[in-house]
């Protein structure tokens, strides 16, 4: 019997051992017809002689001989015999060619790399004092399984409003009465895969050529990140100015934390809150409002601006992120009237709306009285948990410096001398299990403000002490200092 292709087979006993032989025979097939190595018209063995020459069943030769015939690499001729099929030799990927610049990606658009040089996120993993991530271990897990194990049972899962399962709407519309003395019809909510859906989806569809997007700085950089995903341009818009109501002369968007800038935690005063409401009036602009941790905020938080603006110019963004755990990937946003049948219209055609499941257990959990009565919970343990940090740092060498706490709900701000470098700091304490993040990282003006934002909500008293011990070590080897 004929030896057919003596070195091809070489590597069949060892190749991608997990993968069924029959699948293995066809790959090795059909990268060397890609390759040109098994040329134009040749004809294969039969069936039976490959089997007998390599040992394994006839089946198994015939079952890869078959895909290749459906993946169109053989053509099989009536009573022939099976042939390669005859590829343009200029379309065949000979192994000696070098995959051309294959690491590199093809000529992008302005707006994909605007994208490239947004800024990257968090790393994963549980770190100590990390900013913005809720105290997980406080969860109400049973409860929260309950709800979900009830939602796989509901029958509202064979339908998939677009907008979002309106009991869920419902529960929104009341939890933003009672919190936020907003008074909305569950009409005017779309529930979203977070706040950054809804950004992404305002500036998106809000926004034309050459239009600006203004965002407060400092401030979140996962908002950066949309505005350019969603192609349009970027501007800052300094967290002072704003709040001395200097405002750019025209925008067509402008994203703000009214309640509490993040991450330096100061409220937009009313006078500045009128006058950036009279300002896209005037302007014809949509102001978009980030709340993203009002629930925690210390004392009462501020009326939402939403509630404020008669013109009805504001958008409001809101998260369960921060209230129930970022993996959920839930959120809401909430519309002027005029501007509900685009945003529900673009829903349908950008994703069709969200899974169905935890939604329907969102709405029980808030339904029942579980959302507020861990909200509450939570809310006690952040005032214990902000005191402690406090006091920690009050009691360690890094007495002297200020920190800004203007009573953001989960975190605070070491202060640092603004010539030195924050970043400096990031890398030796990600790699000692701290979470701190530099204030100038949040900060895009041409002078960023200098600090250390530390999280409070997760660590206990043991490893909120650990932590804060590591961040005056590195703070005093950086030798940064305050003034
Ligand atoms: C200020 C601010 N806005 C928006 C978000 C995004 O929230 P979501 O997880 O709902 O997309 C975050 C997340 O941490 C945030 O800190």
């Amino acid at each position: 019997m004929a030896d057919f292709y003596p070195d091809l087979f070489q590597s069949l006993s060892s190749d991608a051992q997990e993968l069924p032989m029959y699948r293995r025979l066809f790959e090795l097939f059909r990268q060397n017809i890609l390759s040109g190595r098994l040329s134009g018209a040749e004809k294969l063995p039969s069936s039976r002689d490959l089997s007998n020459q390599l040992g394994v069943s006839r089946n198994t030769v015939k079952t890869a001989y078959e895909q290749l015939i459906a993946e169109g690499y053989v053509q099989s001729r009536q009573g022939a015999g099976s042939f390669v099929t005859e590829l343009p030799a200029e379309l065949l990927q000979p192994e000696s060619k070098p995959s051309v610049n294959s690491d590199r990606l093809p000529e992008l658009s302005e707006k994909a790399n605007r994208l490239l040089q947004s800024q990257s996120m968090y790393p994963p993993g549980r770190l100590l004092l990390q900013p913005a991530v809720p105290a997980l271990s406080d969860f109400p897990r049973k409860r929260w399984k309950r709800c979900i194990s009830a939602a796989a049972d509901n029958e509202a899962l064979y339908s998939h409003p677009a907008e979002g399962y309106l009991p869920l709407r419902q529960q929104v519309a009341r939890h933003l009465s009672a919190f936020r003395g907003m008074q909305v019809s569950p009409e005017q909510i779309l529930i979203t895969s977070g706040s950054q859906q809804g950004s992404y989806m305002i500036a998106s569809l809000l926004t034309g050529q050459g239009d600006s997007v203004w965002i407060e700085t400092p401030g979140y950089p996962g908002t950066e990140g949309v505005i350019r995903a969603a192609g349009a341009e970027v501007r800052h818009l300094h967290w002072q100015m704003l709040q001395q109501a200097k405002l750019p002369e025209r925008g067509r968007l402008l994203f703000i934390t009214p309640s509490r800038n993040f991450p330096l935690g100061h409220t937009l005063p009313l006078s500045a809150r009128l006058e950036v409401l009279h300002w896209a009036e005037q302007n014809n602009s949509w102001l978009v409002e980030d709340d993203y941790d009002s629930e925690f905020a210390v004392g009462s938080p501020v009326t939402a601006l939403f509630a404020l603006s008669k013109e009805r110019r504001v958008i409001y963004t809101g998260t369960f992120s921060r209230t129930m755990y970022p993996g959920l990937r839930l959120g809401y946003m909430v519309l002027p009237e005029v501007l509900v049948p685009l945003f529900r219209k673009a829903r349908r055609f950008m994703d069709g709306g969200l899974s169905v499941v935890p939604q329907v257990a969102m709405a029980r959990f808030m339904e029942n009285g579980d959302y507020s009565r861990h909200i509450r919970k939570l809310r006690q343990l952040y005032l214990q948990r902000r005191q402690s940090l406090e006091h920690l740092l009050a009691e360690s060498g890094l007495k002297d410096f200020p920190v800004i706490d203007a009573g953001a709900g989960m975190h605070l701000v070491i202060k640092l001398s603004n010539d030195c470098d924050d970043q400096a700091l990031v890398e030796p304490l990600v790699q000692q299990g701290v979470g701190g993040r530099a204030l100038s990282h949040y900060d895009r003006s041409c002078q960023p403000a200098r600090g250390l934002v530390l999280g409070f909500t997760q660590d206990d008293d043991v490893e909120m002490a650990r932590g804060v011990k590591i961040v005056t070590q590195a703070i005093r080897c950086l030798n940064l200092s305050c003034n």
